[in-house]
């Protein structure tokens, strides 16, 4: 997860970073217990005895989802595309990759696809509206649509936003003020980040082409250290696991937000300050916080498929143990619900940060 504008993260896509989105695949497995949140669906849509399967992945980075995928689900082609290109070699035959900019429209691929997925690219579409509207036309009747977006901001539970280091507030996260500057950055270079997670905010439910019965969402709260217990023995080694990957993914993560902070009007001195301070802060688990991921999910109308009734989607909210990880909902209502409260503990210093120039000087 990590919403960059491509001509300021040129650094970014090296082989390091494809080895940090290789990890962080492994870690996202790991909370959603599997390839895909909603594996059941998947497992439906790319049914072997329906012939031939087609799955379309965006923003495909490493490529490591797609080669998972080509192994699973051995008689479906998996394209992923990507603006950068990539080099992987031993790849399954069924794996075939495209360098394509999705912004410059994806009519190439209407219609053709069982299976359209894209994860971690919020920044990436320029008019995310209008991108989740074409990736619908690229399926086929029936077919599914699934959006992940990466949280980067930290929760103190599944809904409390946490608050960030000021020096009104010394005990807040340094991680989180860091966060809105990266935000703040990205906000000043022209792309609206927001607007992504606001259609994340609304799900699928009211898309013309989807049918709203075989809409849902899906909160994934992974926890930043290993912090949170269980009485279940493989379930707090499960948490542990977890907690360990997310912090050391979010320490990597971190480390590409100094141009962002830059751009956002921070000082050098500052960055410098941040980074010594979230390096301790989150090696040391001082702040017993989780990033919140979130998925939507839907299928395009079109077929009576067995996906589309009543009894669709099964997939039960799990609770784990005291530290929750994923929660499913099917409600319109529901999840806009939970939106709405998380964004309103967002607090005046988190707003003022975003808007007042060099709000709280450090340095
Ligand atoms: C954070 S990575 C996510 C990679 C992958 N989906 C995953 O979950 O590991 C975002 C990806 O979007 C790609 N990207 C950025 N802008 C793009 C564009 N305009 N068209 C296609 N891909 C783009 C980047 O090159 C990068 O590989």
């Amino acid at each position: 997860m990590h919403p960059l504008p491509k001509d300021d993260s040129k650094a970014v896509y090296d082989e390091r970073e494809f080895n940090r989105l290789d990890l962080q695949h492994e870690a996202v497995k790991l909370a959603f217990e599997g390839l895909n949140i909603c594996s059941e669906q998947v497992d439906r849509v790319l049914d072997p005895l329906g012939g031939q399967k087609s799955v379309l992945d965006l923003g495909s980075g490493s490529g490591v989802w797609c080669i998972e995928m080509a192994e699973r689900y051995p008689h479906a082609t998996i394209l992923g595309v990507d603006i950068e290109p990539q080099d992987r070699s031993n790849v399954p035959p069924n794996y075939l990759f495209e360098v394509w900019d999705v912004n410059s429209g994806l009519e190439k691929f209407y219609g053709r696809y069982d299976l359209v997925h894209t994860r971690f690219t919020t920044g990436v579409f320029s008019n995310p509206q209008a991108a989740l509207i074409e990736m619908e036309r690229c399926l086929k009747p029936g077919g599914l649509l699934i959006v992940i977006s990466g949280g980067l901001l930290l929760s103190e539970d599944r809904k409390t936003m946490y608050p960030m280091y000021t020096r009104e507030n010394p005990r807040g996260s340094w991680f989180q003020r860091s966060a809105m500057a990266m935000f703040l950055g990205i906000k000043k270079l022209g792309i609206d980040a927001q607007s992504f997670e606001r259609e994340i905010d609304n799900g699928l439910w009211n898309h013309e082409l989807l049918d709203p019965s075989s809409c849902a969402a899906a909160l994934i709260t992974v926890p930043i250290g290993p912090w949170p217990a269980s009485p279940d023995a493989e379930e707090a080694r499960r948490l542990q696991k977890l907690g360990e990957y997310w912090r050391d993914n979010a320490l990597i993560v971190h480390r590409h937000w100094e141009r962002l902070h830059e751009v956002s009007g921070r000082s050098r001195a500052e960055w410098k300050l941040t980074v010594r301070n979230v390096d301790e802060e989150v090696r040391q688990t001082r702040h017993r916080v989780a990033m919140r991921m979130r998925a939507i999910w839907g299928q395009a109308r079109g077929v009576h498929s067995p996906l589309s009734t009543p009894s669709w989607p099964p997939t039960p909210s799990k609770p784990h143990g005291s530290f929750q990880i994923v929660s499913i909902h099917h409600s319109e209502d529901e999840w806009a619900r939970m939106a709405q409260e998380h964004q309103a503990t967002i607090t005046s210093e988190m707003h003022s940060f975003l808007d007042v120039a060099n709000f709280d000087a450090l340095l």
